[in-house]
């Protein structure tokens, strides 16, 4: 079988992929169901994705999974979601274990219904010495929450004498985030056809490429993760200097 796998340059595969699994409503739709018919058939898009990412090498893998935002849907799918995360954490630790993965979480765990919380904490625990790659799944994020976080706790330690105003430089912001010790994504994948952030890593997307597919996330599978993949390496990064300067470099 011919893959788009074969046309991946493996010596430049992105660090840190970021994901907006996007779709899963639209999709339920079409096939005449509920919204969270759609979410579960979400998660095969979720273990087809985490898959492939481990075959390339990836190192961090943030798939945005609940927003500060989504708290606002209607409980019968707030609800659903969360039985669901529950029930796939659980679900899915021995195959963390067999893929070598560490599992983390980012956004505002306050917010998290207690069970969730003690089943994503298990879990955390549980894998936090696997070395292979970190999946990051940000839960009850928001980007503006987090960096009004960070802001709070910057404050704090100038008000305590840890830390002076002049000092505050682009890595203080940086290890104050949530994201702190993880590199910025070199990629994000949206799906659905939506063209917008979403108050999703605002700060580490900065120099991120962006990527945009109209494929619904339930339909997202292995081979639509390499196609984001070879576009990727089809771009070129040039961080505010010229092409010319960057073939220099090269030389
Ligand atoms: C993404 O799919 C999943 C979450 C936001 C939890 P949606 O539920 O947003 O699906 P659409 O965008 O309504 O189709
Ligand atoms: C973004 O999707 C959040 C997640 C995928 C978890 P939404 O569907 O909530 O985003 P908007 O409302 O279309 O911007
Ligand atoms: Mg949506």
């Amino acid at each position: 079988m011919t893959t788009l796998k074969d046309k991946i340059d493996m010596s430049r595969i992105p660090q840190h992929v970021a994901v907006i699994m996007d779709g899963n409503g639209r999709w339920a739709k079409l096939h005449g169901k509920e919204r969270l018919f759609g979410h579960y058939n979400g998660v095969e898009s979720v273990r087809a994705v985490i898959t492939a990412s481990v075959q390339l090498g990836v190192k961090y893998l943030t798939l945005y999974t609940f927003s500060t935002e989504n708290w606002n849907r209607p409980k019968a799918e707030v609800d659903g979601l969360m039985e669901l995360l529950v029930e796939n954490i659980v679900k899915e630790t021995p195959t963390f274990h067999e893929k070598n993965i560490r599992f983390t979480t980012i956004g505002n765990n306050s917010l998290l219904p207690e069970k969730a919380l003690r089943k994503l904490e298990e879990c955390i625990a549980e894998t936090a010495s696997n070395s292979g790659m970190t999946l990051v799944l940000a839960l009850s994020y928001s980007s503006r929450w987090e960096i009004t976080d960070a802001v709070r706790r910057i404050a704090d330690k100038v008000k305590n004498g840890e830390l002076n105003v002049e000092d505050i430089d682009d890595d203080v912001v940086s290890n104050n985030l949530t994201t702190a010790g993880i590199p910025d994504p070199e990629l994000l994948i949206r799906t659905s056809g939506e063209l917008r952030l979403s108050n999703y890593l605002l700060w580490q997307m900065a120099y991120t490429e962006l990527y945009f597919t109209d494929t619904l996330w339930p339909d997202f599978r292995e081979e639509s993760f390499y196609e984001a993949i070879v576009d990727y390496q089809k771009r070129e990064r040039r961080f505010g200097k010229t092409s010319e300067q960057l073939e220099r470099e090269l030389l």
